[in-house]
């Protein structure tokens, strides 16, 4: 496994894949990572000759008051971590690396549907993730490149763009991971306390509950405000608690499969979770 930090290194690096002509897969993360990213690394593997995992915080997807400084930034570990699961390249360029110091007058904004859910309380972020993930994009140009269901709408905004520009690039999503107690992995988890992370679960617990009640006919409604009060009563400050179509649209006909979706903190910790419930017709 190597590890590039210079455009032009990686450039160099995949050379001989590119004239070989071997599929590339991509997944790219901000590092710290877990068995999530791994699962999306193991994906990658099985479709792709030659993967590429890109370990960067992006600063520019990061708002005012969050967590870039503090961000986990652990490249010796991660770097174990990618070499146990076959990862052939990390590309870990620096900040400069990837946007040097003109500034950078361009910006990718998808509409509609940044609009609501993270869009929301973070303004901006996904026009930051829509040009990391381009930018990316070009660097890389993969065949394949893979995203996490947990982030369901920024895999619905790369999509979308993916889309829109003709990207050449096939996008895959893959399923969450969770802890064996139902919290879905995240590099954010280690900020949770003892008693924190104890509680954290109640995310993933209420979502089951409120698929349990939509299946026995309960109003969407009533389901949605269980989920928020079952959070509340458990000490977490909820964002969002909401419902969409698969494709982030709102719900328009009952008994269609939908997509459930939270945000919420514990203490200053920002945790997001989705459950997809289907309704056999
Ligand atoms: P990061 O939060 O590091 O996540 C990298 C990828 O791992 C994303 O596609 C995310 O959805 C996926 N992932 C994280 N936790 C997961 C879990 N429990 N199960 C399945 N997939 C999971 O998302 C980002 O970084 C950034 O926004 C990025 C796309 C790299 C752009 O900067």
């Amino acid at each position: 496994m190597k590890t590039e930090t210079t455009i032009h290194g990686l450039t160099a690096s995949l050379q001989t894949a590119r004239t070989s002509r071997k599929t590339i897969g991509f997944v790219p993360t901000m590092g710290n990572l877990h068995q999530g990213h791994l699962n999306l690394v193991r994906e990658a593997k099985k479709l792709c000759d030659v993967v590429v995992v890109s370990i960067f915080v992006n600063p520019i997807q990061f708002g005012e008051g969050e967590d870039f400084e503090s961000y986990p930034r652990t490249l010796e570990q991660d770097s174990h971590l990618l070499a146990d699961v076959g990862c052939d390249i990390i590309f870990a360029p620096t900040v400069d690396q990837m946007y040097g110091k003109q500034p950078r007058l361009t910006n990718i904004t998808v509409g509609g549907i940044t609009n609501d859910l993270c869009g929301q309380s973070r303004p901006g972020h996904f026009d930051g993730v829509a040009v990391v993930v381009t930018k990316l994009f070009n660097i890389v140009q993969p065949n394949f490149a893979f995203f996490g269901q947990k982030d369901y709408q920024q895999l619905a905004v790369i999509r979308q763009f993916v889309k829109d520009l003709n990207i050449p690039v096939e996008v895959i999503g893959v399923p969450i991971t969770r802890a064996e107690d139902g919290l879905a992995l995240s590099s954010r988890n280690g900020y949770l306390t003892e008693d924190q992370r104890k509680i954290a679960p109640t995310i993933y617990q209420s979502l089951k509950q409120a698929e349990k009640e939509l299946h026995a006919g309960a109003a969407l409604s009533e389901v949605l405000l269980n989920i928020k009060t079952q959070l509340t009563d458990a000490g977490f400050v909820v964002d969002y608690v909401e419902a969409r179509q698969p494709n982030l649209q709102p719900i328009e006909i009952f008994n269609q499969d939908i997509v459930l979706f939270i945000a919420a903190k514990l203490g200053s910790t920002r945790l997001i979770d989705n459950l997809q419930v289907q309704f056999k017709a």
